[in-house]
């Protein structure tokens, strides 16, 4: 299957979205193995969770923006019976490693979208549920990408966000927070392989997201009701689900 390319919004790019585009180019071959190592596999269940949050029997039409290597859409198609999966993002390198997590489920159609989470090649209402893992944080423009997640989702479908968020417990804030800023840089940069610093861009994106309370809000600005969030790991991590009118 070939990638299908929208020039919209992937060229032209403000440097700041061309540099996180040129970092992600830079990981993406060691992307899927360095997740399972920094988070010691943990990251896996958390998909899981996510989809179990957007979930309905229903469910047939799924967009996973800010894809990258797919392991969202894995964790949709694993629990698919039919339907058709589209998987997005602006990383051509990261989306041809999804490629064979797509190759998996045969029974499952798919597509591979390049393009630019800001300016979604899709109509208005196309998707049962949008979501999107660990991706929107890098967004530049967060609100747009919200709204456009919110655009193509259909009424009376779900849009989910797995993203990092800041920990509630103080002691394992702290824990949590020098892992971050010290080990996970240097670790990152060891193992990666990569002469661009992205894994000191992690920990600072991370910083300066939203909080999860901030994020809900986000989401309801961009039309979506019944917006709710749960957190994992402490606070680390949160699933926000938010419904479309
Ligand atoms: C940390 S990775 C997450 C990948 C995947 N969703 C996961 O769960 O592992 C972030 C992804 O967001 C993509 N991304 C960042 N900004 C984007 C944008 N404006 N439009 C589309 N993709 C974007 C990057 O290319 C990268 O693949």
């Amino acid at each position: 299957m070939a990638v299908v390319v929208h020039q919209r919004g992937i060229e032209d790019k403000s440097g700041q979205s061309a540099a996180i585009q040129r970092m992600f180019s830079s990981i993406a071959a060691r992307y899927d193995f360095l997740n399972r190592f920094l988070s010691l596999g943990i990251d896996k269940s958390w998909r899981k969770k996510a989809v179990d949050e957007a979930w309905r029997d229903s469910t047939k039409t799924i967009l996973d923006v800010c894809a990258g290597t797919g392991d969202l859409s894995l964790a949709f198609m694993e629990r698919m019976k039919t339907g058709r999966i589209t998987v997005s993002d602006f990383c051509y390198e990261m989306l041809e490693l999804a490629q064979p997590k797509l190759d998996r489920h045969q029974h499952l159609q798919s597509e591979l979208v390049q393009a630019d989470a800001t300016c979604l090649p899709f109509r208005s209402g196309k998707f049962d549920v949008v979501g999107a893992a660990f991706g929107i944080r890098n967004v530049t423009d967060l609100d747009a990408g919200i709204f456009e997640m919110a655009r193509v989702a259909r009424a009376g479908g779900r849009v989910v966000i797995l993203e990092f968020s800041q920990p509630d417990n103080s002691i394992f804030s702290a824990v949590y927070l020098f892992y971050f800023k010290h080990i996970l840089p240097l670790l990152g940069r060891l193992l990666s392989g990569s002469h661009i610093d992205a894994y000191r861009y992690l920990p600072k994106s991370v910083l300066a997201f939203a909080t999860a309370e901030e994020l809900k809000s986000r989401m309801e600005l961009a039309g979506l009701v019944d917006v709710s969030y749960r957190k994992l790991m402490c606070g680390a991590v949160s699933i926000h689900v938010g419904n479309k009118s």
